[in-house]
């Protein structure tokens, strides 16, 4: 059976495309998540690919992916430098969980520097465009694969 995995997407990440193209690239939302499901299919995982701007309903969607999912990768977006909730939470989830950012946050705002769920995560990516959404893609299903054997 095909590996099930959740890509999470927090706030104003439905803007992609329309928001600081210089930091984040013009791709839309729909063209990411088309691309991510579709690279997903083609190494064998299933692949669920959401997004919310409420950090209430990320953590929501971050508990129930424990029951449902063999792995994550989640762009926690702005909550990943504020929210304590989101890191409580993604910690319950005790499969690989890659953090992923489309700009390369330390070299952007102080304020960005410091993300309170990397000490919760299995790895990350950063800094290398929504390109870097398929290669955690590619890491994960790695990763997943390795523990299986
Ligand atoms: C981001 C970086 C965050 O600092 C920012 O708040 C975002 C997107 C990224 O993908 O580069 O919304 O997570």
């Amino acid at each position: 059976m095909n590996n099930k995995i959740i890509i999470i997407n927090g706030p104003n990440l439905n803007l992609l495309g329309e928001r600081e193209q210089s930091q984040y690239g013009s791709d839309n939302y729909e063209q990411l998540k088309e691309n991510c499901i579709k690279k997903s299919k083609e190494i064998g995982l299933n692949c669920e690919f959401i997004q919310s701007n409420l950090e209430g309903d990320l953590v929501n969607k971050i508990q129930d992916a424990r029951k449902n999912y063999d792995g994550m990768i989640i762009n926690a977006a702005a909550f990943t430098h504020t929210s304590v909730a989101i890191r409580d939470a993604l910690e319950l989830f005790k499969k690989p969980i890659i953090e992923m950012h489309i700009s390369n946050i330390y070299k952007r705002e102080e304020f960005r520097h410091k993300s309170l769920i990397s000490g919760v995560a299995t790895g990350g990516i950063f800094g290398l465009g929504t390109e870097g959404y398929i290669l955690a893609i590619i890491s994960l299903q790695k990763l997943l694969k390795n523990e299986n054997r």
